[in-house]
């Protein structure tokens, strides 16, 4: 199988996960309008990225992909809610995502800061499910998860790039915004891979550091993306980040440089992948995560 073959695989997978959990909302008390809104979202048309991370690290690790739809799930929700409320007008006050009128825009404000809340909620639900992998491991999972998710993770890296919006910002707090905000989760779908293969991430720490790389150079080419390319094709709105004056990628070293280092970014995962990659029996999963550090600075949208 060719890797955009196993993506395609990986997405149909994935949203047919997301339609499981979401059919389970049959309480008669839940408004119609969230209802919907759930399904608006989750069910969009993202590149599900995280999701096949999962897999393809849990996969890599000799364990199944049954084992790992859960966290795989879970991570997606996360990263739908985070989209949901990043396209708030408090936010980046963005009318487009995934080709469609964002949440705030097509429901109300109100229904998209309900939906985010209940996305994020939702992914705690869905971890401890998992019927496939021990109890311990459910729990560290959900640990996992909530770091990345939280305060220390995704939310820090929210926070800072609303305080550097509009000020001048130097590259070591640069990389640690774009670390928190994007890599954060980005990690965390490794490390829930290898727990769904029931290997503590301990054991993998390349992993780690393959991780940590794609996980800054998914946003290094968001920047890029943002400045270069058209809404039609991004699915959401073009050039938003010089007109917020965001603090990115582009606007501290320009395009070539940003390229650059999208470029080194990738090197260095292939690198840490190469290094760990006697330990990993799944040697077609390992094939695909050297096609995601390529993907991720390649893609188009
Ligand atoms: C967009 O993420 C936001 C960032 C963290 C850069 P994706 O590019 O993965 O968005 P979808 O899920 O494919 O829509
Ligand atoms: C958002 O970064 C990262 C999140 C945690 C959602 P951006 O604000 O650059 O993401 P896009 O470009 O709107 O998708
Ligand atoms: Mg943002
Ligand atoms: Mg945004
Ligand atoms: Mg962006």
């Amino acid at each position: 199988m060719q890797f955009p073959e196993y993506l395609t695989l990986c997405q149909d997978w994935v949203n047919r996960g997301l339609k499981t959990e979401l059919d389970k909302l049959t309480d008669a008390s839940l408004p119609e309008s969230l209802h919907q809104a759930l399904i608006y979202t989750a069910l969009s048309k993202g590149k599900r990225v995280r999701p096949m991370l999962v897999r393809a690290v849990c996969e890599a690790l000799a364990g199944t992909a049954d084992a790992a739809l859960p966290c795989a799930c879970a991570i997606e929700l996360v990263h739908t809610y985070s989209l949901v409320h990043d396209d708030l007008p408090a936010m980046d006050n963005d009318d487009m995502r995934r080709g469609q009128r964002s949440c705030h825009r097509a429901f109300s404000e109100a229904t998209a800061i309900l939906t985010g809340d209940a996305l994020l909620t939702m992914a705690f639900e869905v971890i401890p499910d998992n019927a496939l992998v021990p109890a311990d491991i459910r729990l560290k999972q959900s640990q996992v998860l909530a770091r990345a998710a939280g305060c220390k993770g995704m939310i820090a890296g929210q926070s800072l790039d609303i305080q550097a919006t509009g000020k001048k910002t130097d590259r070591v707090s640069l990389e640690k915004l774009h670390s928190r905000k994007t890599g954060s989760l980005i990690e965390a779908a490794c490390m829930l891979g290898a727990l769904s293969a029931e290997v503590e991430p301990d054991a993998v720490d390349f992993l780690a550091h393959y991780a940590h790389a794609i996980g800054l150079a998914f946003q290094v080419q968001d920047d890029i993306l943002d400045a270069t390319t058209t809404t039609k094709t991004l699915g959401k709105p073009h050039g938003r980040d010089a007109e917020l004056g965001k603090a990115t990628y582009v606007s501290l070293l320009g395009l070539d440089q940003a390229r650059h280092q999208a470029r080194t970014l990738r090197d260095k995962a292939l690198a840490a992948l190469q290094q760990g990659s006697p330990q990993l029996p799944g040697t077609l999963a390992v094939g695909f995560l050297e096609n995601l550090a390529h993907y991720i600075v390649d893609r188009c949208s």
